[in-house]
């Protein structure tokens, strides 16, 4: 699970800096629920400060269902008269009031024919529930109509300080042995945004210098372990064991070099595998067979030990995860560019990939003119590095 995820804010108090920003969010709801209508709220400033998440710790906090809707809909007259149906009617199935987010309302900025913003600003005039508009700027002038209908809040950069507490906090509660100099350089890095901070602590936690130091002695042991008692202590304590399976499924190959030996330790290794999958159906007894299998029974699979340095390799499968942290940003960011074009939110967007992909093949430079990709985006969508798209380009 992605950190942004588990550790996103429940409640306004949850978010971190913009106390002013949040205390009016919170009167503003306030004043709706007490029966005062209230002008739409435009969040605006850089990436990944909370915008979108005071939207939805303010829907989870004070129970309000949270409508969302991408400005690039909104165009869509019938799914407008849909949504303003369904918002502005009073107690609805679960009898809960309504909040609309228009997110990234500006992700449709700078193109020649924008004309959704027309489209919002009469959503915004129009509906009568509460609203939050979110926007990453907001003063170019096709942007006035939306500005004019809305009470601006800026969200500005989180501060170093809270920044880095909550890395301590969260380093703290997912146990990972983030010194005091890597949380550093996370805070230097984010600039102020958190879910970049987040995210470069979540890298980071998959490749942990003291940790990985740790794993690999405990591999070793456990592979070099004489008998069931070494590996039973090579276990002992705080154990891992979904990331030290991965470890061994990779190291197997590398340590058993007997066929005979080799064919056991994955034996024993599925039937650890098989024992997993009980757990997952929430018998929690099986999980010491699983452990017991995948330790002690391949440990166990060799006639006796080998005696030479065995040099472990990284897991595959975790390399990829660290990977996919930095990939989901990279997905995010080019799913507003093409989204901007095709009128369609982010997600939808990327099923427009592959196609681009094509068109990239036959004028690479052309593509990433139209639709604002830098080398690295290029690079990223025609699965090449960034510097070939640069040497390309010239
Ligand atoms: N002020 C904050 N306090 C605590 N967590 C935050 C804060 N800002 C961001 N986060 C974390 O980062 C994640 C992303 O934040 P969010 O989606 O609210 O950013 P945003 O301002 O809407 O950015 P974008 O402009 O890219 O849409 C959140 O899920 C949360 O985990
Ligand atoms: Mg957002």
């Amino acid at each position: 699970m992605l950190l942004t995820d588990k550790y996103a804010p429940k409640k306004l108090d949850d978010l971190l800096g913009n106390d002013e920003a949040r205390a009016r969010v919170r009167q503003w709801v306030l004043n709706w629920i007490a029966g005062r209508k209230q002008r739409p709220l435009l969040l605006h400033g850089p990436a990944g400060v909370g915008k979108t998440g005071t939207a939805c710790a303010l829907a989870k906090e004070f129970e309000l269902d949270l409508i969302e809707m991408n400005a690039s809909e909104l165009r869509n007259k019938t799914r407008i008269e849909k949504v303003l149906h369904g918002a502005t009617m009073a107690g609805s199935l679960t009898g809960n009031n309504k909040l609309l987010l228009i997110d990234d309302a500006d992700a449709f900025q700078g193109r020649k024919d924008f004309g959704g913003a027309g489209a919002v600003a009469r959503i915004l005039a129009e509906c009568a529930c509460p609203i939050i508009v979110t926007a990453t700027g907001v003063w170019d002038k096709n942007f006035s109509s939306i500005r004019s209908e809305c009470e601006l809040l800026e969200m500005k950069k989180v501060s170093r300080p809270a920044i880095r507490r909550m890395l301590e906090r969260i380093a703290d509660a997912e146990k990972l042995p983030a010194g005091a100099e890597l949380l550093e350089k996370i805070v230097d890095n984010c600039a102020g945004d958190v879910r970049s901070a987040l995210n470069d602590l979540q890298a980071l936690n998959i490749g942990v210098r003291d940790r990985e130091k740790d794993v690999f002695n405990r591999i070793r042991l456990i592979f070099k372990a004489k008998d069931i008692k070494e590996v039973q202590e090579a276990t002992r304590g705080d154990l891992d064991y979904e990331s030290i399976k991965l470890w061994i499924d990779e190291n197997i190959p590398v340590e058993f070099t007997k066929p005979a030996d080799l064919a056991l330790a994955y034996h024993y290794l599925s039937r650890s595998d098989i024992f997993d999958g009980r757990i997952r159906k929430s018998n929690w007894e099986y999980l010491r067979y699983a452990i017991d299998m995948g330790t002690i029974g391949v440990s166990m699979s060799k006639d006796e030990p080998y005696r030479v340095f065995t040099k472990y390799a990284f897991p595959n499968y975790l390399r990829e995860m660290s990977r996919s942290v930095a990939r989901r940003a990279m997905l995010k960011a080019i799913g507003l560019k093409i989204g901007s074009h095709v009128h369609a939110n982010r997600r939808d967007a990327l099923e427009y990939l592959p196609l681009i992909r094509e068109m990239g093949r036959k004028s690479q430079d052309a593509v990433a003119v139209h639709y604002g990709f830098d080398e690295e985006e290029t690079a990223f969508i025609m699965e090449t590095s960034p510097g070939k798209v640069r040497s390309k380009a010239k």
